[in-house]
C-alpha cells in the first residue's frame, strides 16, 4: 500500500457517519421510549388492547370505554370504572406491557394517571407482577374527589425483583365512578434521568457512536400507507396527553412477526428528537412528507395547488427548531423547556419518493425554503439502485435542481456491497452531494436475515469507498437502527434489544469504528497505483486526523487467510512505526452477536510496532482493521 501521507485531499465532513431512527421493529414505542404501559390512553384500534379486565363477581358495565371526541379530538377515549362497595379483590386491570415489562430490582418506578371522580376515598392498589403472578413491588393511592375536573396523580415505588416479562396490575377499592386516562409507568433510570424519557442503555449505544447526525422519524412512516397516516410533526409536540396517536405504518407489515398492536403514541416526538440530537452531539436531520404517500403502497398525491400546508409545515418546523422564543413556533419549543434554538441546518423533503410528481413537489418546497432560509440545506429523496440505471434520470434532475444532497438507499446482498466499493469513484462532482441515508447488507440466511459477520464485513468494504470519496459523499447511515427480539418486522437491524438488554451487531461495530475514526481529510491510498477496491479481496482507505495528529488507515481483508501488505508511508521518515490497531474479526462469516453472546464479534485493540523501509502489515482472515499511526 502506498499512502500519500504528505498529499492530504478533500475534507471528510464532520457529519459523515450518522444514525437513522425510525419507529419500526418497536424502535420507539416498546423500545427507546421508556413507557412501560401499552395503550395507556385507550386509543388503540381496539380500546382495551394490552389490558386485561378481571372481575370477581361480574357486573355488566363496570368497566366502560367512553368517547368524548367532540371535546377532545387528540385523545378522545377514557376509561370509566363503576365501583359498588368494591374491595381489592373485586376488580382489577392488568397491563401486559410491550411484550412484557422489563423490571429491575431496586429501581424506582414512576406510576401516574389522569383521573376524575366525584366519589371520595377511592383507593388504587398498584402492583408489579412477575411471570408467575408474584408481586414484585407495590404501592397504594387514595384519591380525593375531583368532581368533573381531570387531575394528575403520580406515585413512585421500588421493584423488589428483576423480571423481563413483568406486568402491571391495578385493583380498586371504594364506591362510585372513576374516570381514568393516560395510565403510565416509567422506570427512573431513563437517559439523563428525564421523567417520561428514553431508555438510557439504548441511547448510550447511539452516544457511543458519536454520530454526526440523526435522521428521523423515517422512512416509510413519514409517508404513511396513505396521506391520512403520514407523520405530522405538529401532532407530536406539547403535552403528551394532547399528542394524537396513529396506527404505525409497520403495524400490518410482515405478518409472521408483526405486532397488530403497533401504534405511534408520539411520547417520543419532534421535541424529543431534537433534544436527543443535542444530547449526543448530532445534527438533527428531519425528513418531511412532500405531499406523497408511500410509493410501495399507494400513489396518493396532494395536488400541487393544495401543497401549501405541507410546505408551511416545513417552514414552521424551522421556526420551531430555530426561531426566537417570541415567535409562534419558537414559543412552543421554549414552553417545552428549550428556549435556546436547536440549530437545525438541513431537512429531507420526501422519503423514497420518485418520478416527475416528486420533482414537481420538491421544486415548490425548495423555492419556499430557500427564499426564506438561503443557507438551509435540502435533502432530496432518491431510490434504491440495483443496477445503477433506474435512478440516473432522477439523480440527474436533482443535480440540475442543485439540491444539496441526494438521499440514496440500498438494501442489497453482501456481494453488492463488496462490488460497489468503487461506486462513487466516477460519480459526478457537482455541488450536489450524496447522502447514503439507508443502507444495509442483507445476507440470505434462513430463516431470518441475520446481522452476521459477512454482512458487516461487506459494509466495511463499501464504507472504505464512501470515505475515499468523501468529497462527494457527505453523510451515511445504516438502516434500520433498532429491533426488539420479540417484535420486529424488518431485519437485519443495527442494534437489538429485549426488555432489559441491548446489544450491538457486528454491523454496529463497523459503523461505530468508522465514525470514531473518520478523521478530517482524505489521504490517497493505492496498490499498484490504483485505489484498493477489491484486488486480492482487499478494500482500504486512509484519512488524516488533524486534531489527533494521526494517520488512520482502514483495511478489510475479505479472504479466509491472513494477508500481508507492505506499507509505504510517503513522506514519513521514521524507521520505526508505532501505533494502535483496532481489529474486528471472525473466522466464521456467519457469526452473529446476541443477547446471550453480545460480544461474539467485538473490536479488539492491540499495539502496533513495525520497522523497516516497507514495514509489513499482517491482516487476519476475514478482518476489518483500523490502524492509527501518530504522525
Ligand atoms: O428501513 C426500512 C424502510 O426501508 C424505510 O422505512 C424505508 O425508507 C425503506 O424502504
Amino acid at each position: 500500500f502506498v499512502v500519500g501521507v504528505n498529499r492530504p485531499g478533500a475534507a471528510v465532513s464532520p457529519t459523515m457517519y450518522g444514525v437513522f431512527f425510525e419507529d419500526i421493529n418497536m424502535g420507539a414505542d416498546g423500545g427507546i421510549y421508556a413507557e412501560l404501559v401499552k395503550n395507556r390512553s385507550f386509543e388503540f384500534f381496539k380500546p382495551l388492547m394490552g389490558w386485561k379486565v378481571e372481575q370477581h363477581n361480574f357486573r355488566e358495565g363496570a368497566v366502560l370505554v367512553l368517547n368524548r371526541k367532540e371535546k377532545n379530538t387528540a385523545n378522545p377515549r377514557f376509561l370509566q370504572i363503576t365501583l359498588d362497595h368494591n374491595s381489592k379483590e373485586d376488580l382489577s386491570l392488568t397491563n401486559e406491557g410491550f411484550r412484557g415489562m422489563g423490571i429491575k430490582k431496586g429501581l424506582r418506578y414512576d406510576f401516574s394517571f389522569l383521573y376524575a371522580t366525584a366519589a371520595p376515598g377511592i383507593k388504587l392498589y398498584v402492583e408489579l407482577l412477575d411471570r408467575d403472578n408474584k408481586i414484585m413491588g407495590a404501592t397504594t393511592v387514595t384519591l380525593s374527589a375531583s368532581g368533573t375536573v381531570w387531575k394528575k396523580r403520580a406515585v413512585s415505588f421500588v421493584a423488589t425483583q428483576t423480571e423481563e416479562k413483568g406486568r402491571l396490575r391495578i385493583s380498586f377499592e371504594g364506591d362510585g365512578k372513576i374516570d381514568l386516562d393516560m395510565i403510565s409507568l416509567f422506570p427512573s433510570d431513563t437517559w439523563k434521568g428525564r421523567k417520561g424519557g428514553m431508555r438510557a442503555d439504548m441511547v448510550q449505544l447511539l452516544a457511543d457512536m458519536k454520530p454526526g447526525f440523526i435522521r428521523f422519524p423515517g422512512g416509510c412512516i413519514v409517508e404513511g400507507f396513505d396521506l391520512s397516516q403520514r407523520y405530522q410533526w405538529k401532532k407530536t409536540i406539547g403535552p403528551v396527553e394532547e399528542r394524537q396517536l396513529i396506527i404505525n405504518r409497520w403495524n400490518f407489515e410482515f405478518p409472521q412477526r408483526a405486532a397488530p398492536d403497533y401504534f405511534q403514541t408520539f411520547g417520543l416526538g419532534f421535541f424529543e428528537y431534537f433534544q436527543l440530537a443535542e444530547d449526543i452531539g448530532a445534527e438533527p436531520l428531519p425528513i418531511l412528507n412532500c405531499g406523497m404517500a408511500c410509493q410501495f403502497n399507494s400513489a396518493e398525491l396532494v395536488p400541487l395547488d393544495q401543497l401549501d400546508p405541507y410546505i408551511q409545515d416545513a417552514l414552521d418546523l424551522i421556526e420551531f427548531a430555530n426561531g426566537p422564543a417570541t415567535s409562534k413556533w419558537g414559543k412552543i419549543r421554549a414552553d417545552m423547556g428549550h428556549p435556546q434554538p436547536f440549530h437545525l441546518k438541513m431537512m429531507g423533503v420526501g422519503n423514497e419518493n420518485w418520478g416527475p410528481q416528486y420533482l414537481a413537489r420538491l421544486r415548490l418546497f425548495q423555492k419556499a425554503i430557500k427564499a426564506r432560509y438561503p443557507e438551509f440545506k435540502i435533502i432530496a429523496s432518491s431510490g434504491t439502485d440495483p443496477d445503477g440505471k433506474r435512478f440516473e434520470y432522477l439523480n440527474d434532475s436533482l443535480r440540475k435542481l442543485k439540491v444539496d444532497f441526494i438521499d440514496e438507499h440500498y438494501y442489497r446482498p453482501p456481494q453488492w456491497f463488496f462490488s460497489n466499493a468503487a461506486r462513487y469513484d466516477q460519480y459526478p462532482r457537482t455541488q450536489t452531494k450524496v447522502f447514503a441515508g439507508e443502507y444495509a447488507s442483507h445476507p440470505k440466511v434462513a430463516p431470518e436475515k441475520k446481522n452476521n459477520w459477512l454482512a458487516a464485513l461487506s459494509e466495511a468494504a463499501f464504507l472504505t469507498g464512501l470515505e475515499r470519496n468523501a468529497d462527494v459523499v457527505g453523510m451515511a447511515s445504516y438502516a434500520p437502527l433498532f429491533a426488539h427480539v420479540d417484535g420486529w418486522q424488518w431485519a437485519p437491524d443495527l442494534i437489538w434489544v429485549d426488555n432489559l438488554n441491548v446489544f450491538g451487531t457486528p454491523d454496529y461495530y463497523v459503523q461505530k469504528l468508522f465514525s470514531l475514526n473518520k478523521g478530517t481529510k482524505i489521504i490517497p491510498l493505492t496498490m499498484d497505483h490504483k485505489p484498493v477496491t477489491g484486488q486480492d479481496s482487499l478494500y482500504a482507505s486512509a484519512v488524516w486526523d488533524e486534531p489527533a495528529k494521526e494517520l488512520v488507515i482502514k483495511v478489510v481483508n475479505a479472504l479466509p487467510k491472513t494477508q500481508t501488505v507492505a506499507l509505504s508511508l510517503e513522506g514519513l521518515k521514521k524507521q520505526r512505526i508505532t501505533g494502535k490497531v483496532t481489529r474486528l474479526q471472525s473466522d466464521d462469516l456467519y457469526r452473529t452477536n446476541s443477547i446471550k453472546t453480545p460480544r461474539a464479534v467485538y473490536p479488539v485493540e492491540t499495539q502496533l510496532e513495525l520497522s523497516g523501509k516497507q514495514p509489513a502489515l499482517q491482516l487476519a482472515p476475514y478482518s476489518f482493521n483500523i490502524i492509527r499511526i501518530p504522525y
